[in-house]
């Protein structure tokens, strides 16, 4: 047979070791957070038909138009895998009917995918943990949510190298009317905008406030202020989340050229960015998005939420928590031979249940030196070895890994209670 040889795919990772642990541990303070804010989980499909999304982000965004992952299926059904979670979250809701008696306030991790041009903290496939919440139209929802976030990050330790952005967009109308001043102002200086904002011109002209290109940037200097257009009920909206943000003591940057990549937007919308990671600078961000449950068949409900970005995010983690602690095991535990393997099993499970510490067995024959040398490898702060002599006394003894201190034999549910004393010290 022949050898075949495969690779990753381009802008897919296997993430391993530390690097998956990480990823674990924000997901975790993510959940954690959400739970004690009182939301709910709900777990998607990664896969829904294409139209939902075409509809639900926009035939024109980047997401749909340049980056979906699309294709028929097998029976013939145009399907795309997910660029993001909020369009899927509102369909669940609106074909579970869950707006009838609730009003909803779920999160979500999961597995998103965009065909973009990988670079670092830009993937093809990456995690997002998300959250929404329907059936309010009031500032105090998209509140409450910067400040799940703002939590988020305080507990992870990032907050001193992300700034938090917040600006409005206003409705449908009022990005009408932006929208014709904006390229009516724009078009006498096409030829100096980069290539990007030159097709967004009549795709999708509120992007280019977005490029970051300096000569387009110089062009729109004198633009026309979205603010300027912006209804006078949304306004207030954000000038309340404004206060509240004031008494919840949370920073913020007004940043009127803040727009989404997004048309499901409408009035607030978010973004936390960093200058730690090169130039993909969006850590979380988010939104109102009042119009996309009735336009998906639902009620006329308000919704708003925020997506995070978990790779970038473990990029400033790492960073920040040079502490972070890697270990796959505390304890490794080593038959001398394989007629003790099953004592040994024994002796691991009770360590497992009365000192709840990580417990690795080693596996396969081998000489007392490797094994040791397996259990160095684990990061394992303690080796307990198993013995003929050992086993006839129902003992096991304990060998310290990192430390000089002397080896004991004890009894199992002492050399539990051993481990539980040193490890509080
Ligand atoms: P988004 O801004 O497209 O919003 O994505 C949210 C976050 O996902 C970004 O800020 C970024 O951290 C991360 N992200 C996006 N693309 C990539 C990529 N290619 N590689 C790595 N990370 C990436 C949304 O997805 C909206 N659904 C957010 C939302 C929820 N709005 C309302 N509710």
């Amino acid at each position: 047979m022949t050898r075949a040889n495969f690779r990753v795919l381009r802008g897919m990772r296997d993430i391993t070791y530390a690097d998956a642990a990480r990823l674990t541990c924000i997901e975790d303070v993510f959940a954690k957070q959400l739970t004690s804010f009182g939301f709910e989980e709900i777990r998607l499909p990664v896969m829904e038909a294409a139209e939902l999304f075409n509809r639900g982000l926009g035939q024109a965004t980047d997401a749909v138009m340049k980056e979906m992952y699309e294709f028929r299926d097998r029976d013939g059904e145009q399907v795309a895998l997910r660029p993001e979670g909020t369009a899927s979250c509102v369909r669940a809701v609106v074909n579970n009917n869950l707006c009838r008696e609730d009003r909803p306030r779920f999160w979500y991790n999961g597995l998103m995918f965009r065909h973009e041009r990988p670079q670092a903290g830009r993937y093809r496939q990456f995690h997002q943990v998300g959250a929404e919440i329907f059936g309010f139209e009031s500032a105090d929802a998209d509140v409450e949510l910067i400040a799940i976030a703002d939590a988020v990050f305080k507990d992870l330790r990032i907050d001193s190298s992300i700034e938090f952005e917040i600006n409005t967009i206003g409705s449908a109308a009022n990005r009408a009317a932006y929208r014709s001043a904006l390229v009516d102002y724009l078009e006498p200086f096409r030829s100096d905008l980069d290539e990007d904002s030159q097709n967004r011109l009549s795709t999708n002209p509120l992007r280019i406030l977005d490029s970051k290109h300096d000569k387009t940037q110089e062009v729109l200097e004198e633009a026309p202020d979205l603010l300027d257009y912006v209804d006078a009920d949304s306004r207030g909206n954000y000038e309340l989340a404004l206060a509240m943000l004031d008494e919840l003591d949370i920073g913020y940057r007004c940043n009127k050229r803040l727009v989404r990549g997004f048309d499901y937007y409408t009035g607030i919308v978010f973004e936390w960015k960093t200058d730690a990671i090169g130039s993909q600078d969006a850590i979380c961000a988010g939104g109102r998005y009042d119009g996309l449950v009735p336009m998906l068949g639902g009620a006329d409900v308000g919704a708003v939420g925020f997506a995070a970005g978990i790779e970038r995010i473990a990029l400033l983690h790492e960073s920040a928590n040079t502490d972070f602690d890697y270990r796959s095991s505390d304890v490794y535990v080593i038959p001398f031979d394989e007629g003790l393997r099953g004592y040994a099993n024994t002796v691991a499970a009770t360590l497992r249940a009365q000192t709840g510490l990580r417990v690795r067995m080693h596996l396969g024959a081998g000489k007392l030196r490797a094994k040791l040398r397996w259990a160095d490898r684990s990061g394992a702060a303690w080796a307990v070895l198993v013995g003929e002599d050992e086993k006839s006394r129902n003992e096991a003894t304990l060998k310290w890994l990192r430390t000089d201190d002397e080896q004991l034999s004890l009894p199992v549910s002492e050399l539990s209670q051993k481990l539980i004393q040193i490890r509080r010290n």
